[in-house]
This record gives structure tokens, C-alpha cells and sequence, in this order.
């Protein structure tokens, strides 16, 4: 079986259309999370007034991981399956076992449904909306960190809505910004203009895309990927 990765274009081989359907609405707001070592061990945490788990980025942790995933019912195959664990959370934990980074997950304040039509009708209504759902609790100081890896699904052809209100929230102006997906059919879509039109001032670098149903065996492309924007050494993988 094949692994589709591709990097950094805009080409969408299905329409919008496609996953189209629907409605539901989205709340702003901003959000926070635990902030974990994704190797060796945990950063000291610290307890918020929220009641979550924010850990202080370490001065040798340059890099963080964000990512958003959805687990439930999805597209598996042209059919549907229920995933335990989203497959943005595999690969983000695929990274996280390769460099030296903190880990973030962006949770909607509004969980979206297990249920996959009604996830397209929501995210429908607010991509046509251009809304900011909420996250949980307060995103973490990025201060500390030079290059964000920012992960998410495809969904209609381009990231949820919640990855731009993360990118508002969290002040990326000069920061190295490397997006991953993973997708049905769509890639990258237009994840980089997504980004791009944001305005955050961050400098968006090449992206990885990785077909959902295989990221279990997408390890060769991700050490690639890792390799071509420094991330990790020639020789370490
Ligand atoms: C609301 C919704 C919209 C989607 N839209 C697309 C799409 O436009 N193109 C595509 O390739 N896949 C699309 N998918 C499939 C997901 O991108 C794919 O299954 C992804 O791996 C899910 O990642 P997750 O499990 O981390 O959420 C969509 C899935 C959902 C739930």
C-alpha cells in the first residue's frame, strides 16, 4: 500500500463540494491544554487557575507540536470506521518519538460530535462563517520556542477553523511554522494560503501531508520530512 505525502502545494484533487454539507455554529475563543516533553522526560508542571496542566518550555525544547485531532467516526476508505485515537494524534505521537519538542493539543471548548455528518455540518457552517472556535483553556506562552509544528486534519479541503483561532491566540510573528495534516483524498489542500492568509507573521516552511489511513506506516516519509527541514540530522534517521 502506497503512502501519499506531499509537500507544500495547493492542489486539491477533489472540490469542496465533496465534503460539504450542513450546519452548526462555532464559538470564539482561546483555549489551553497540557504541554508535554515529547521526549525524555517531563517538563515540571505547574497548575493554572483553569484547574489544567501548563508545563514551562525548557531552554533546551525549541520546537513545539500543536496539533488538533478529532477522534469518532471517519472516512476510512471510501467507507466509515471509528477511530479510537485521531489520526493527526498518531502522527503527532510519531513525531513526538522522533525530536526533541513539547507537545500541545488543541482541544474545542464545544467538543465536536463523534458522529462524522455532523462534524462536516459544523465545520461547514464555520468555515462559510469564518469563525474562531473556542479552545478549552489558554494556549501556552510560545516565547520559548522558534519553530511551531502546527497539526491538523484536512477538513473541506483545508484545516478546521479551530487551528486559526489557535494561530491568533498564540502570537507565532517570527516563529517557524510547519504545518502537517493528514487528509482522505485532499493533501495539503490549501493548508499553506489557510495559514498564509492569517497574517501572523510567522514564516510558514514546507509541510507534510500524510493519507489518514496510513499513517501507521508513514514513518520513511516522516524521517524524510524531519530531515529536509532540519528538524533532525542526516545521520540520526
Ligand atoms: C468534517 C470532516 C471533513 C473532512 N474533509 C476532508 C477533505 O476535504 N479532504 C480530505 O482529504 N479529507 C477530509 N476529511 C477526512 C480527514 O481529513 C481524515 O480522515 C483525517 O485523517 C482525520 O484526522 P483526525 O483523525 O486526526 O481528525 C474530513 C473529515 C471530517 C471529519
Amino acid at each position: 500500500m502506497s503512502i501519499t505525502v506531499s509537500r507544500s502545494h495547493e492542489a486539491s484533487p477533489i472540490s469542496r463540494g465533496a465534503f460539504l454539507r450542513g450546519a452548526s455554529v462555532a464559538a470564539a475563543g482561546i483555549a489551553a491544554v497540557s504541554l508535554t516533553g515529547c521526549t525524555s522526560g517531563q517538563p515540571p508542571e505547574t497548575s493554572t487557575s483553569t484547574g489544567s496542566t501548563v508545563t514551562s518550555p525548557q531552554t533546551t525544547h525549541r520546537v513545539l507540536l500543536a496539533y488538533f485531532s478529532r477522534a469518532g467516526e471517519n472516512y476510512w476508505y471510501g467507507d466509515r470506521t471509528f477511530l479510537e485515537t485521531g489520526n493527526t494524534h498518531r502522527l503527532a505521537e510519531m513525531i513526538g518519538d522522533r525530536i526533541d519538542c513539547d507537545t500541545y493539543r488543541i482541544e474545542a471548548a464545544q467538543p465536536y460530535s463523534e458522529r462524522y455528518d455532523p462534524t462536516v455540518e459544523r465545520n461547514t457552517e464555520e468555515q462559510d462563517d469564518d469563525a474562531r472556535p473556542a479552545i478549552a483553556n489558554p494556549v501556552p506562552d510560545l516565547s520559548g520556542y522558534d519553530t511551531v509544528l502546527l497539526g491538523s486534519p484536512i477538513w473541506n479541503v483545508q484545516p478546521p477553523m479551530i487551528m486559526a483561532t489557535f494561530v491568533e491566540a498564540a502570537g507565532l510573528s517570527g516563529k517557524r511554522v510547519l504545518p502537517f495534516v493528514t487528509y482522505a483524498v485532499s493533501g495539503l489542500g490549501s493548508t499553506s494560503s489557510f495559514y498564509r492568509d492569517l497574517n501572523s507573521g510567522a514564516q510558514l516552511g514546507e509541510g507534510l501531508a500524510v493519507r489518514g489511513e496510513e499513517v501507521s506506516a508513514a514513518g520513511g516519509d516522516l524521517d524524510q520530512w524531519l530531515r529536509a527541514t532540519g528538524l533532525t540530522s542526516a545521520e540520526s534517521r
